[in-house]
């Protein structure tokens, strides 16, 4: 499902990609660089492209809302986790685990407190590689609420975010898979 996310050739394509093509693309190299083998750097893409399939049993108006949610609203937004995770109850092996893995867990923070305060500093590394993906490509993309930040200002949240939201060497990793892709004029690399 996946394609390689570097090289100069893909920046059209790559401009259009939806955020979810956006987030397996992040995750498959944040994999490779964690050491995963190509298949297993390509799962791990691809089980990061469906983490938030349980919006799809969210209310339009809570998912598109431009105000702060309620917290009530909030509440329900956080069950897109578990909603997800039941969607795909029914995939199988490992890579069945690792997507509803992701689904249920990648609001989960590195200090324990994250949406359901589980894990902490104990996250399966394909879901802390999908959970940093995901918050980039939100980041940087455009909300009904928020403008779409720059790269750099993304970046700056995530180096912050070190060690509170994010595990450490994550960060580092991710740090330097994306100065590789900016040198090699990706898509994501705007400055
Ligand atoms: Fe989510």
């Amino acid at each position: 499902m996946t394609k390689p996310i570097k090289g100069k050739g893909l920046i059209n394509i790559t401009n259009h990609l939806d955020e979810n093509e956006k987030t397996a693309q992040l995750a498959e190299a944040l994999a490779t660089a964690y050491g995963a083998n190509p298949a297993a750097a390509r799962e791990i893409g691809d089980a990061a492209a469906i983490h938030d399939i349980g919006k799809c049993k969210i209310p339009g108006h809570i998912l598109n809302s431009p105000n702060r949610l309620t917290p009530a609203e909030f509440e329900i937004l956080k069950t897109h986790t578990i909603l997800g995770a039941e969607i795909l109850a029914d995939l199988r092996g490992h890579f069945g685990k690792m997507a509803r893995e992701m689904c249920e867990f990648h609001h989960e923070k590195f200090n324990g407190k994250g949406y359901w305060g589980r894990y902490a500093g104990q996250l399966p590394y394909y879901v802390s590689i999908a959970a940093i993906s995901d918050v980039y490509v939100a980041l940087t993309s455009e909300r009904p609420y928020k403008q779409a930040w720059p790269h750099h200002k993304a970046m700056e949240y995530i180096k912050n975010q070190s060690g509170r939201q994010f595990c450490p060497m994550l960060v580092d990793i991710f740090v330097s898979v994306m100065a590789d892709i900016s040198k090699e004029g990706n898509a994501f690399g705007k400055k």
